[in-house]
């Protein structure tokens, strides 16, 4: 139980700094087709933060305090901060790495809930795994 919780705040971490990275792409998205990605960050991003409680309230059920700081995010997230303004096709390239990374490690926390017997949590992180095929999907048919 003790590599449940472990994981589960890496794998909220991951998600609490992909939230934060999208919006910050929508943000500061520029050039001539700014309302379309705009909008594409915009989408990605509110679905991931309406997550965010859920997940947080799901490792309080396993028993593990749940992270809520930027430097214990950072610590423990997989993908790393941005802290340049790229161009719309850079930021569109580099949230879909994310995306895929953030769905492994998505996918080892479903493996131990799973191994666990915990089918409610791995319930919820089959649908967020699910959610990250379809934000790289969006953003991978953005860049073809
Ligand atoms: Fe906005």
């Amino acid at each position: 139980m003790d590599e449940l919780i472990k994981a589960a705040k890496i794998a909220f971490a991951t998600e609490f700094n992909y939230y934060l990275k999208a919006h910050y792409f929508h943000w500061n998205v520029e050039g001539p087709d700014f309302k379309q990605y705009h909008d594409l960050f915009g989408g990605i991003y509110e679905e991931v933060y309406g997550n965010i409680d859920d997940f947080a309230e799901n490792i309080r059920k396993l028993g593990g305090y749940t992270p809520g700081s930027f430097s214990r995010f950072n610590m423990l997230s997989q993908i790393d901060d941005e802290l340049a303004v790229p161009p719309a096709m850079q930021m569109i390239s580099e949230l879909l790495a994310d995306s895929e990374k953030t769905y492994k490690v998505l996918k080892l926390v479903y493996d131990l809930a799973e191994a666990s017997g915990k089918h409610g949590f791995s319930n919820f992180l089959a649908e967020r795994m699910d959610a990250y095929d379809k934000h790289s999907w969006m953003l991978r048919s953005t860049l073809k």
